[in-house]
């Protein structure tokens, strides 16, 4: 039996993936770049076993079996059995290739908290699968073909996914533009919304808004493009105010195609709009005291939970005024409401808890984490497989779930 447990990343996009130009081959429209972030809070675990014992393909996820046909699934694995076809494994003449294998997966994520799980997970899945077969070189145009953003988890820091140009999509790749400390002791803080109904999935509502919005061809053809050029310059410069203007009309454009389609995918709620504008009267007094470098930046996904990203000098004073505008609800305690890194209540100026409108009640956030930018995908040793080493079966199961 050959066996490899890798963990992978989120990643948070600050140039957002929305629109594709191949639904197959997972093709997008623009280029996209994102922030990797600390596997230390969230990250994706995936065993992979082969075996010349094992009877049929099977797929654990959190411990309950799932069917392997899944389509995107099930090109990945292809992909990555065709690279493996086109070379020798190292001192054996065994044939790996027909060999059945097993996968299981786990996300160790905070249960219910709607943050997005697929890219992580088939960074993971085809991380591991590169690993057992023995594949090297570039992943990212095989974890693309799971889900458009994953392929952006196969690498640490700041990464850029090229949108390509070829119509069979090998040059749709992602590639490391920056490394993690590029923008030294950046905190990243997810404020997890308590949200309603659930909304449009990504892959509907990306299609929708290619299908319907008029905005999107301008976002397309134009905006993006001049942002893309201005935020790599911002990135290169280490112009901290520039990288944060731009990641969120970024954010802002992306929720405006997705109002502009028709029918609407709404997807930031009353909350997000209140965190979005904390954010920038908290900036507008950083940029009257000259301190640019100070500002904090947001990025929503599909979803109302917004991702921030924070200067480490001024962490306490902004997690000090987050936690008055969003305090706890009377039943949740400090600890279990932020997750992740601890931060220290600090006495803030009457300029900045002038902010705190009236609106801001205990529980509209269901918590909070805090965490870091981070690095690629990694192996771990032996010990920490999901998948019993003598029989490749689930160490731990959930089928009665
Ligand atoms: C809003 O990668 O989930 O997070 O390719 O259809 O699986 P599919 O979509 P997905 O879309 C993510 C969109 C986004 C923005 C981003 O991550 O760039």
């Amino acid at each position: 039996m050959r066996s490899v447990t890798c963990t992978a990343p989120v990643n948070i996009a600050v140039i957002k993936y929305w629109g594709k130009r191949d639904e197959k081959l997972i093709l997008p429209l623009n280029d996209s770049i994102s922030f990797t972030l600390s596997q230390d809070q969230m990250c994706a675990t995936t065993a992979v076993s082969i075996s010349p014992t094992f009877t049929e393909d099977k797929f654990w996820l959190n411990g309950k079996e799932e069917s392997l046909e899944n389509p995107r699934v099930q090109n990945c694995l292809k992909e990555v059995r065709r690279r493996a076809s086109k070379r020798k494994f190292e001192g054996s003449d065994e044939d790996f290739l027909s060999w059945h294998v097993h996968i299981c997966s786990a996300n160790n994520f905070p249960t219910a908290a709607g943050l997005a799980s697929s890219a992580a997970g088939y960074a993971c899945l085809v991380f591991a699968l590169g690993q057992v077969y023995g594949v090297e070189g570039d992943l990212s145009s095989v974890a693309r073909q799971g889900s458009g953003s994953a392929c952006r988890s196969i690498y640490g820091g700041l990464v850029r996914w090229h949108k390509g140009e070829l119509e069979d999509g090998t040059d749709s790749v992602a590639r490391p533009i920056a490394s993690a400390d590029h923008f030294p002791d950046l905190r990243v803080i997810i404020c997890v919304a308590n949200a309603g109904r659930k909304k449009v999935g990504s892959t509907e509502g990306m299609k929708r808004t290619v299908q319907t919005s008029r905005l999107m061809q301008h976002r397309v053809k134009e905006s993006v493009l001049l942002r893309l050029d201005a935020i790599m310059e911002a990135i290169k410069e280490k112009d901290w105010s520039s990288f944060c203007d731009l990641t969120m009309a970024d954010s802002n454009e992306m929720h405006a195609v997705c109002q502009d389609t028709f029918p609407p995918c709404v997807y930031m709620n009353d909350t997000s709009h209140s965190v979005s504008s904390l954010v920038h009267q908290y900036n507008d007094i950083k940029e009257s005291q000259g301190s640019f470098s100070q500002k904090v930046c947001y990025t929503f996904d599909a979803g109302p939970n917004a991702c921030l990203f924070v200067p480490g000098v001024v962490i306490d004073e902004f997690m000090t005024l987050l936690l008055r505008a969003f305090p706890p609800s009377a039943s949740q305690n400090m600890n279990d409401y932020v997750r992740g890194h601890q931060t220290q209540t600090m006495p803030v100026s009457q300029a900045y808890l002038s902010l705190l409108d009236d609106e801001c009640q205990a529980g509209q956030l269901k918590f909070i984490v805090h965490t870091k930018v981070g690095e690629g995908p990694r192996v771990l040793d032996d010990s920490a497989t999901l998948l019993d080493a003598e029989t490749g079966m689930p160490k731990v199961t959930n089928d009665s779930a």
